[in-house]
């Protein structure tokens, strides 16, 4: 496991998302309107839907495509819906965020 910095917690507007490309393949790292930071792959379980176009309301995504709540804390669905899209551990220190990936990052080119 490899603590790769991913930028600034004010790339990340509130409520909002931004996606990382990582060999693990597509991440999204989530900021509520708390100022908390979570990181899931951006993969909704439902139907693959993009959760990082989704909005964060307290500590959840709802999906953009047919609304499913994903926690962003276990990445489990919420309400009626079953199902769980895998959490990256993500660590910030001051403004830095980090996120662990099981490989390194691809430099580009
Ligand atoms: S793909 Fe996310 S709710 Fe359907």
């Amino acid at each position: 496991m490899t603590w790769i910095e991913i930028g600034s917690t004010t790339d990340i507007p509130r409520r909002g998302a931004r996606c990382v490309e990582t060999p693990q393949g597509r991440i999204a790292v989530f900021r509520t309107m708390d100022d908390q930071f979570f990181a899931t792959e951006d993969r909704c379980p439902h139907k693959g839907g993009p959760l990082s176009q989704g909005i964060v309301h307290g500590t959840a995504v709802t999906c953009p495509l047919h609304n499913w709540v994903i926690s962003l804390e276990t990445g489990k669905a919420l309400g009626a819906d079953e199902g769980s899209v895998p959490t990256i551990p993500l660590r910030r220190e001051g403004e830095r965020l980090f996120l662990a990936l099981e490989r390194a990052l691809r430099r580009a080119g």
